[in-house]
């Protein structure tokens, strides 16, 4: 079964609220990457309809603040899908009061691993994706994946064949 980024797509939007920021007011960093493992993890479950769980947090860009009293939309989606592991993209955006003109904020990448009801990593879907931006985005996911394993120790960089390449 091959399915598409679209069909996992999770949209959570939801309001700051004043508890859930720092002194400056505005939203809590370690709140919003909560909110972003949320929506990626309800993104993997549509993607493979098993239990996942979250493998690793490859990257996440605080580019703008979220003041309190923002509408937030976070949407996330499956970029590629491994053997049983997932690389999920999650775009943060806000949303003008008065002209609703949404301005993105933050985003991430996210892995997720499938398992079983003990806990063993098992296969999911392929994925074939449709528009240009997640191709772009399915074409870069097996050298952030690289990048991820040897980060975390479980991959030697001479075994990196994806990060070699981009050096010669
Ligand atoms: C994630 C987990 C299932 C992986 O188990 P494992 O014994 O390393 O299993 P494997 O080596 O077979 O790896 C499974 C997949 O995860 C991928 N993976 C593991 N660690 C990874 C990492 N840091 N970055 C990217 N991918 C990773 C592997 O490449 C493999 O992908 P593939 O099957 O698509 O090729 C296991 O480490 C686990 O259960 N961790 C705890 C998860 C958790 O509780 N998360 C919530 C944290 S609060």
């Amino acid at each position: 079964m091959i399915k598409t980024p679209k069909e996992s797509l999770t949209v959570l939007t939801d309001i700051v609220l004043p508890g859930e920021t720092n002194p400056l007011g505005n939203l809590f960093g370690g709140e919003l990457l909560a909110r972003m493992d949320r929506a990626c993890s309800i993104a993997a479950q549509r993607h493979s309809h098993r239990i996942v769980v979250t493998a690793s947090v490859n990257h996440v860009a605080f580019n703008k603040a979220v003041p309190v009293g923002s509408v937030v939309s976070i949407e996330a989606k499956v970029s590629r899908a491994f053997n049983s592991s997932m690389e999920v993209y999650v775009d943060v955006w806000i949303e003008d009061r008065e002209s609703q003109e949404r301005t993105k904020v933050n985003e991430g990448i996210y892995t997720f691993v499938a398992v079983d009801h003990t806990g063993m990593p098992i296969k999911v879907p392929a994925i074939k994706p449709e528009t240009a931006l997640e191709k772009e985005r399915f074409d870069g996911a097996l050298r952030r994946k690289q990048l991820s394993l040897i980060l975390s120790g479980k991959m030697k960089a001479s075994e990196a064949t994806e990060l070699k390449a981009l050096f010669v």
